[in-house]
């Protein structure tokens, strides 16, 4: 597997493959790659002559006190695991490739609405530095079809939704959230957390089960479901951002129609802030 820095060579390496007449599926990371994300090359492997992956940890979609700094990069780790895997090149450029006018400079991408509730409220700017990195990764590898985790739920809405709107002509697949043996959504993110934390972190899993499972009995108070769910975080230990439940469609405040819904959650443990969603 080939790993290329420069966005010259990535796209002569891609455009071969379109004009040989394969297609290529894309994967998209920040890199510290999981088993989470490598379901997401299994099912691009599945759909596609081609797959490249991509590692880049974006600047634009941190906050000033965010991790950036300490974002684990393990470019020489990943780059293994995604040559077992028979991907065919790995797209790991610098931020000066990828930024060359500097972060404030750059040209950004919004989606609004969709951006500015839940993980958006609390991270304000985080989708508009995802989707400008997105949609440049796109414009230089051109794939076919670009492969998700639904982990990020809301991150994979306002992709679909930048690509429909600025009509991109790419197919988006979205992948069943991987997860540790006791529930816990694999994360990048999880290795900031203790032992003891880490005891702690599935009740966040178990609390929105609780969730879906109270609504699958029939349940419509979503309000009182909803903070019922944070104080369990609460006494869990967990400091809850939010528990929310939506319409899986759009992710907007459901009325008691709606049959199609997602109930999503955030919260912090110690340095971590883990998110989850579960589908109804
Ligand atoms: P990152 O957090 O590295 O995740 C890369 C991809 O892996 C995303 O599509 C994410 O949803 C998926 N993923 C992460 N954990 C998963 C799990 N447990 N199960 C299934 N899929 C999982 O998301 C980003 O990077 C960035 O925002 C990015 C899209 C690369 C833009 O910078």
């Amino acid at each position: 597997m080939e790993t290329i820095h420069d966005i010259d060579s990535i796209r002569r390496r891609t455009r071969t493959w379109r004009e040989a007449g394969e297609r290529v599926a894309f994967v998209p990371t920040m890199g510290n790659l999981h088993a989470g994300h490598l379901r997401l090359v299994e099912e691009a492997r599945r759909r596609a002559e081609r797959v490249l992956a991509s590692v880049f940890v974006n600047p634009l979609q941190f906050g000033p006190d965010e991790d950036f700094d300490t974002y684990p990069r393990t470019l020489a780790e990943d780059s293994a695991k995604l040559e077992s895997l028979g991907t065919d090149a790995l797209f790991a450029p610098n931020e000066a490739t990828m930024y060359p006018t500097g972060r404030e400079a750059a040209t950004r991408i919004e989606v609004p609405g969709l951006s500015d509730i839940l993980c958006g409220a609390s991270r304000p700017g985080f989708f508009v530095g995802v989707a400008t990195v997105v949609a440049k990764l796109f414009n230089i590898v051109a794939p076919h079809v670009a492969v998700f985790g639904e982990k990020d739920f809301q991150q994979l809405l306002v992709i679909r939704r930048m690509v429909a709107d600025l009509n991109l002509d790419l197919e988006i697949v979205g992948v069943p959230t991987v997860r540790e043996a006791d529930g816990l959504a694999m994360s990048s993110r999880n290795a900031y957390l203790g032992e003891v934390e880490r005891a702690e972190a599935p009740a966040l899993y178990r609390t929105l089960e609780a969730v879906r499972d109270h609504l699958l009995a029939g349940e419509r108070d979503f309000a009182a479901l909803e903070s019922q769910a944070a104080l369990r975080l609460e006494a869990a230990g967990l400091r809850p951002d939010y528990v929310s439940i939506r319409r899986s469609e759009d992710l907007a405040a459901p009325d008691q129609r709606d049959k199609a819904l997602i109930v999503l959650g955030a919260a912090w443990l110690g340095g971590a802030r883990l998110i989850d969603n579960l589908r109804v």
